[in-house]
């Protein structure tokens, strides 16, 4: 710790894959390389009941990863090298661990209970989070309540979330898990592409008496938020006769950014507060979750809030060797730094959560998607991997093939639910979620376990179809089970993974934290949008693919 600032001493040269750890892990995968999981658990009957670890409701097994007691220990060490504890405490109190950006990561506060004494940088972080949570509260009430209406005295029966990125992807997929919570009148939409076609097939069905969009964007300065949001107040114009009051009664905003708020013509009175400490990717436990909130109401959105903070409560006080998103983060960059794997299949037993797979994209490849260490310095092994998925049982008839026999390893995460929120019978009289959790566990065994050429020829298959049929078995799952999906758990699943994130970013020594490489991205499409509109010829392009295409564009356009 640095006595003067009381911010953890990060060491810029610091190289983990220069590390004693490093290198004993490299010797250590040589060593288990050979083995299989069979012998694995021939060897240890017992891994199945003891490489498991309970997180709030959360109950994982990792036993089916290439891993041993040995494995555990190293990956533990090498967190330890890292600083891991040190690091995890210092996001925790609010250090500046956005570096590139000089700003604490606290998203956890958004979830601390009322009271919680938290002091950053001179602001009082819970009481402004719960104050803000109030004034959302009241709001969503009003919706609820049907006190709040529209400009002809209706009450809201829809609501419209323009957002993108951390503004959208959470909300929409929190709103789609939480289905059973919602409240009977109200409908929630997500608009987030800057194809027309996203705003226009959402306001085809919907009246704009009734009718109340939520303008949600942290900087209040992207693209297609704004111009999503300016094309969905021309459509409400339109339908009230210009009245520009009515503007108040169908806008509000969340956001950062009061100044463009004002600028964009939302009286900031409508407006519900977040702060630059937390990251759009970590951001729908704060007024981003606005939608979700008027959805599931206030003590729906309170269990879903407590559900991160169980999480977090575990990350900040298990030793690492217990500690749920410790030990799947290690595995995690075990898995790409050790082995070669270079994606991470998320498959949910659960159509509900058909979107959480993809909010964990932006979660976790926009966090560690980097090549540079927070010193700028060129990194010296992989960082984050591809993640992608699908919900059982649609994936198994899809991709499946590819994890079982495929020439890839794919690190894949099981997340299922022991109380199905819907049910029917099957033929047989049984349970259609019951026929979905043997799917699930039928396919971590065969993961796992495989099938020989030897059993595969005892069951009399001809001799040329034998090495079709084989099943090579060794590859790695996760299981995680929950008793059942509700705001509680989704918060404790999304929490799970944020810190995971951040464990595998502190030991590659790279910030989680900031974005550059989408922010280029923005700045070039707008500076583009001048050379395919002009009324001019366009100018030639530095390059000559580029210069073709918008030519060949513009050409065809017009
Ligand atoms: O995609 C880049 C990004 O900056 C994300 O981090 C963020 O969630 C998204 O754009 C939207 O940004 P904003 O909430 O400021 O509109």
């Amino acid at each position: 710790m640095d006595g003067d600032t009381g911010q953890p001493e990060i060491d810029d040269d610091f190289d983990i894959t220069a590390t004693v750890s490093w290198q004993e892990l490299a010797a250590h995968q040589q060593h288990l390389y050979a083995r299989r999981l069979r012998e694995l658990f021939a060897m240890d009957p017992d891994r199945g009941r003891r490489m498991v670890v309970d997180a709030g409701d959360l109950h994982i097994d990792y036993s089916k990863n290439l891993a041993t007691a040995e494995t555990i220990e190293l990956l533990t060490a090498l967190a330890r090298e890292a600083g891991l504890e040190d690091l995890r405490d210092a996001m925790l109190r609010g250090d500046h661990l956005n570096t590139s950006e000089d700003r604490a990561a606290l998203h956890t506060a958004l979830r601390l209970p009322v009271g919680t004494e938290l002091v950053v940088d001179g602001q009082d972080v819970t009481g402004d989070v719960h104050r803000v949570l109030d004034a959302m509260g009241a709001f969503a009430e009003s919706v609820r309540d049907g006190s709040h209406t529209g400009f002809t005295g209706k009450a809201i029966t829809d609501v419209v979330n323009i957002g993108i990125g951390g503004s959208d992807l959470g909300p929409a997929m929190a709103y789609r898990a939480l289905r059973h919570y919602r409240h009977p009148r109200i409908r929630c939409h997500y608009v987030s592409n800057v194809d027309p076609a996203d705003l226009v097939a959402t306001l085809a069905d919907l009246d704009p008496e009734t009718t109340l969009f939520i303008v949600a964007s942290k900087t209040f300065t992207t693209l297609e938020t704004l111009t999503n949001a300016r094309a969905a107040r021309d459509w409400l114009l339109e339908r009230c006769d210009g009245d520009e009051a009515a503007v108040a009664k169908h806008f509000v905003a969340v956001s950062t950014n009061t100044a463009e708020v004002e600028a964009f013509g939302i009286d900031t009175a409508n407006m519900f507060g977040f702060w630059n400490w937390v990251g759009g990717r970590y951001s729908i436990d704060s007024s981003i979750g606005l939608s979700l909130l008027i959805a599931i109401g206030r003590e729906g959105f309170a269990e879903f809030l407590d559900g991160f903070h169980r999480v977090d409560e575990h990350f900040a006080t298990q030793p690492l060797e217990t500690n749920a998103p410790v030990l799947l983060g290690l595995l995690d960059l075990w898995y790409s730094n050790f082995w070669d794997a270079q994606s991470h299949a998320v498959l949910p037993y659960s159509n509900d959560l058909a979107r959480f797979p993809a909010y964990l994209q932006q979660l976790v490849m926009e966090s560690n998607g980097k090549s540079v260490t927070r010193s700028g310095r060129l990194v010296t092994g992989p960082t984050s991997t591809v993640v992608w998925g699908e919900p059982g049982t649609n994936g198994q008839h899809a991709f499946y093939q590819l994890l079982h026999q495929g020439t890839w390893l794919i690190p894949a995460d099981f997340i299922g639910f022991a109380r199905p929120l819907d049910d029917l019978p099957t033929a047989d009289g049984g349970s259609m979620h019951d026929l979905l959790m043997s799917n699930f566990f039928a396919q971590t065994e065969v993961l796992a376990f495989g099938k020989t050429a030897e059993e595969i020829a005892a069951e009399g298959v001809a001799p040329e179809l034998v090495p079709h049929k084989v099943m090579p078995g060794d590859r790695p799952s996760t299981s995680i089970l929950a008793p059942a999906l509700t705001p509680s758990v989704l918060g404790q699943l999304i929490a799970l993974y944020e810190h995971q994130v951040f464990v595998k970013a502190m030991i590659w020594g790279i910030n989680p934290f900031d974005q550059w490489g989408v922010e280029l991205g923005k700045t070039a499409a707008t500076a583009m949008v001048d050379d395919i509109t002009s009324p001019a010829p366009p100018a030639p392009l530095a390059d000559s693919s580029t210069d073709e295409l918008v030519r060949w564009y513009r050409a065809a356009r017009d």
